[in-house]
């Protein structure tokens, strides 16, 4: 059955107090059991992708859940997917960033050669929040002399204005 980007949206899940008390933390798994809501859900980024009218060379996933979908919206737009991951993960010669998560200090990691200089890439995550991730993978496309054209997510918590830490334009399907 085919889903609407409505019906995909209502499978988010929010759990009160995970992983610490206070954090209400909010749940894509669920798309992913209906192969028909992650289509949609991937077809709705793409349209944006292609709505920008520029060429976009790559597609860059976040450690972790960018990995889920970053791949199949480039698999669909034609072009490479290039993940970001948490320090030590990445064999060769890569770029690196510091950013501050809740706990203090991590570091964030992209291969040299994932992306040339002057090619344009679109940042895929599952949530904005502080934007610190977002701008730290902002900070190794940089690195790299590459275009951010956009950033865009299945969920923004407009209240903590993540968006503002960003050069590039935000798009999130749910803004809570
Ligand atoms: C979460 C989420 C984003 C990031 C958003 O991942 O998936 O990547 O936090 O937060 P920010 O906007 O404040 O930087 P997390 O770093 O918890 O890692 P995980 O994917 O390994 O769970
Ligand atoms: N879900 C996933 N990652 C997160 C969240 C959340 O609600 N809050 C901060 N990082």
């Amino acid at each position: 059955m085919p889903y609407t980007i409505e019906q995909v949206k209502a499978l988010v899940r929010e759990f009160p107090d995970f992983p610490s008390e206070g954090i209400l933390f909010r749940d894509i798994f669920p798309i992913f059991r209906h192969p028909e809501a992650v289509e949609c859900l991937v077809d709705h980024f793409v349209e944006r992708i292609k709505g920008l009218g520029q060429q976009v060379d790559v597609v860059i996933g976040l450690d972790a859940r960018g990995f889920l979908f970053g791949p199949l919206i480039a698999i669909k737009l034609g072009v490479a997917f290039a993940p970001v991951r948490k320090r030590g993960k990445l064999p060769g010669e890569v770029v690196s960033v510091t950013y501050m998560k809740e706990y203090g200090p991590d570091v964030f990691e992209m291969q040299a050669d994932a992306l040339a200089a002057g090619q344009n890439v679109v940042i895929v995550d599952d949530l904005l929040a502080t934007g610190g991730s977002c701008k730290a993978a902002e900070d190794l496309v940089a690195q790299l002399k590459g275009n951010v054209l956009l950033s865009a997510f299945v969920i923004s918590l407009v209240g903590l204005e993540g968006g503002k830490k960003l050069k590039a334009p935000v798009y999130a399907l749910i803004e809570c």
